[in-house]
């Protein structure tokens, strides 16, 4: 079963809106795309890069949305404002919003919900830390993560899911996961849908990694049997770095 494959560049809380128009332009002149390509620039600078992006293939995504619809939430977005700017997808879960912002499970589930009835897709961030891999727990941590925010959705739901491990230890550090233990979760975690859904609908989830990806290793990560491609850091805001990564594919 073919799955998408997805490249898909997390931009943080990196690039004003100068910055932002010189690398999407950058992007746009070199880009030959055989992956679906996101970016997800801040809140601020959406609405620029959808203007920018306009009749390209590359989709631009948020970094997080909250959970109510409106209301008294000072400083939050909001599923529905996300696309009345026309953003179709959001990154949930990613690890820093858990660990700096102390997203629980429980709330991811609440955005989740919010984005699903919103008919938007998601990116759904796990990942375990250094410390419950050396501890042997990085399989409990994991589907833990899965089961408590995301194994309520009915089966039609999971079409709105994209999946992206991402082990903790292994972002912004320069020190990717081995391919072993890349290929090892990833089926894993394919498992673990297998079992709670359907075989086919286990195969048809694009589970994407991140944590330093970059030129020199991504077509070595991206050919594993149970990867569909990157959420990608640091690289993304080089234009030729991040280029060479979609074209690894
Ligand atoms: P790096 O590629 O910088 O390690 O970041 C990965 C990441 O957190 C993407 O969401």
């Amino acid at each position: 079963m073919s799955r998408d494959k997805i490249v898909a560049g997390n931009w943080k809380m990196n690039n004003d809106s100068n910055q932002t128009k010189t690398l999407i332009l950058e992007l746009k002149k070199t880009m030959q795309m055989e992956a679906n390509v996101m970016i997800a620039p801040s809140f601020t600078n959406l609405s620029i890069a959808k203007d920018l992006l306009l009749g390209s293939k590359i989709e631009v995504i948020a970094q997080n949305m909250h959970f109510s619809d409106s209301g008294a939430f000072t400083g939050e977005v909001s599923a529905n404002m996300l696309k009345s700017i026309g953003i179709e997808t959001v990154i949930l879960g990613h690890s820093e919003r858990r660990k700096y912002f102390n997203e629980t499970d429980d709330q991811l589930k609440l955005k989740v919900d919010s984005a699903i009835s919103s008919s938007m897709k998601i990116i759904f961030c796990i990942g375990e830390e250094i410390g419950e891999r050396k501890n042997n727990n990085h399989f409990e941590i994991i589907y833990d993560q899965i089961n408590n925010s995301l194994f309520h959705l009915d089966k039609d739901s999971w079409s709105r899911i994209i999946l992206a491990y991402e082990p903790v230890w292994a972002i912004g550090t320069g020190e990717t996961a081995t391919l072993d233990q890349i290929q090892e979760m990833h089926s894993m975690i394919r498992k673990n849908i297998s079992e709670r859904y359907t075989q086919e609908l286990a195969n048809s989830i694009s589970i994407l990694y991140g944590g330093s990806v970059k030129p020199s290793n991504s077509h070595d990560i991206f050919s594993l049997e149970d990867v569909d491609g990157g959420l990608i850091g640091g690289a993304s805001l080089n234009a030729n770095d991040f280029n060479q990564i979609i074209n690894s594919i």
